[in-house]
């Protein structure tokens, strides 16, 4: 039975969209958002999204209609991280929902103004991830093409933080790590006798298809011997740093989407993974320090209030949040966040969990919906509740959907007040994302995340200049216009 308020919601909904939605009893299927669709050939043209088959895709349709939308075929590759894992320092840590080190250099070529007379950039990532955004920028600053570089990164994920910290402030301040020493942690890591408890009490670690027992007990006395050497702190960043990208080789696991997948093959032996680890990272660090680059990251969440920034600083902030497909970046990286330490038992996990977006049901989260108190809950409310009320009531994810869809909604809108705020008048605030189909198969209910957000940009006082999209996604299931992932540009006008 649909409650009270779900009833409320799809009666108000049927209102709006005009027009009575009998569902009948349906198989459920899981939401996707497949990044590694091939392309549909795509073209230059203005984009039209008309003839929808779906009331909620006429929904998005209606909300889109007064922005520019367009096919930019040329953003394909830049929406995944297409080069990434072959350059210098973005190959360290390799993250499936990346964008690529190309698209911020695209942006400052197409929208020129974001950098200012005096050739400055301040610019400002969220949902820093591995830092692709930070180490582009200051890769724009070593290369010249702008001449002073401030940038503001916030990760909720204290693992992920960390690799971004360590990759910039490699990039910015240079030296060579004392690769010598540090490859000698494997001599002190073969001498030291790790006890059981002292294992990661992580499920995964203790399942021998996953890892071999002497892989974790290399991988743990590789840990300790990097946190009792008498090395500074850059080289304890490298060497730990060198830890995590021992941790999946070591293993028969590998990252597939939402999971960590079984995988039949033959984990690497661990110290020599790290000790290859260890001269990639040698190899790419500059010689050269950059006194015109100042780049904090920091560990919170995007939902905190003003970022760090000073209000009206930022030229560009540049993001891709969590899509709201399910995918709970604490869990994809828990093998990393257990074996760095990071996280030492179930409630901290959980705790971890309940810090990051509203994105995925992995949690009941705590957090109150704050928009039905803002004046411009009524905005919301009109934007989500036309889908929310098209979600077939028999279905079993109806309620955790329902509640992610407003969580999400709740949570952006606070990212984009934070957003504005930081923002100068004429600024940019550009995101990626992608859509994702939810509900049924008989009955399936598209989330234009892409749509949804500008409009949120809106709320939060942005001018949408463009829908532009990336690539659209095949899909068999829904025919619609809005199965793809986009890049948007909004901007606090002057
Ligand atoms: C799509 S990824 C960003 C990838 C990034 N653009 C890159 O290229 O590495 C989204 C990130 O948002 C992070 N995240 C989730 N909730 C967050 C929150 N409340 N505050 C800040 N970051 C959050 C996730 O941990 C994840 O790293």
């Amino acid at each position: 039975m649909p409650t009270n308020r779900t009833h409320e919601k799809r009666e108000r909904s049927r209102r709006w969209l005009g027009q009575p939605q009998q569902q009948q009893p349906t198989q459920a299927v899981q939401p996707s958002f497949d990044s590694h669709s091939s392309l549909e050939s795509s073209s230059q043209e203005p984009a039209e999204a008309q003839n929808e088959s779906t009331a909620v895709g006429r929904h998005w349709a209606q909300v889109s209609s007064s922005w520019r939308t367009h096919h930019s075929p040329q953003y394909a590759s830049m929406v995944v991280p297409t080069g990434n894992s072959d350059a210098p320092i973005h190959r360290w840590f390799h993250l499936k929902e990346a964008y690529s080190k190309d698209l911020l250099p695209s942006l400052l070529a197409l929208l020129p103004n974001i950098v200012t007379n005096d050739r400055s950039l301040t610019i400002v990532d969220p949902f820093s991830g591995v830092g692709t955004t930070m180490v582009s920028a200051i890769e724009q600053l070593r290369s010249g093409k702008i001449s002073r570089l401030r940038g503001y990164g916030l990760e909720v994920n204290p693992f992920l933080q960390f690799v971004t910290a360590t990759k910039t402030s490699s990039a910015l301040n240079g030296a060579a790590p004392a690769i010598t020493t540090l490859a000698s942690l494997v001599a002190c890591a073969q001498k030291t006798r790790v006890a059981p408890e002292e294992l990661p009490s992580l499920s995964t670690f203790g399942n021998e298809r996953f890892f071999p027992r002497e892989h974790v007990e290399q991988l743990v006395a590789l840990r300790r011997a990097i946190d009792e050497a008498d090395i500074g702190d850059a080289d304890r960043n490298w060497a730990r740093l060198a830890l995590a990208m021992t941790v999946e080789p070591a293993s028969r696991l590998r990252r597939d989407g939402r999971t960590l997948r079984y995988e039949d093959r033959a984990p690497l032996a661990p110290y020599e993974v790290f000790v290859r680890a260890l001269e990639r990272i040698a190899e790419d660090v500059p010689e050269l320090a950059l006194p015109s680059g100042d780049v904090q990251i920091r560990h919170g969440s995007a939902l905190n209030p003003g970022w760090g920034v000073e209000p009206g600083a930022a030229d560009l902030v540049l993001f891709s949040p969590p899509y709201p497909n399910n995918i709970d970046y604490t869990e994809v990286y828990k093998t990393e966040l257990w074996a760095l330490g990071f996280v030492a038992n179930q409630d901290e996990f959980r705790e971890q969990r309940q810090r990051t977006l509203r994105s995925h049901p992995s949690v009941k989260f705590r957090r109150e919906l704050k928009y039905p108190n803002d004046a411009r809950g009524g905005d919301v409310t009109k934007l989500i509740d036309p889908v929310i009320g098209e979600i077939p009531s028999d279905s079993r994810y109806a309620k955790s959907l329902e509640r992610m869809i407003e969580g999400y909604a709740d949570d952006m809108l606070t990212v984009f007040d934070a957003a504005y705020k930081a923002l100068r008048q004429g600024g940019f605030c550009v995101y990626i994302v992608g859509n994702s189909v939810h509900g049924t198969s008989e009955a399936p209910v598209m989330i234009a995340s892409d749509v949804m957000l500008a409009r949120l940009g809106e709320i939060a006082g942005f001018t949408v200049e463009s829908i532009n999209i990336a690539r659209t996604l095949p899909r068999r299931r829904i025919d619609s216009a809005f199965v793809r992932e986009s890049l948007v540009v909004l901007r606090k006008e002057a």
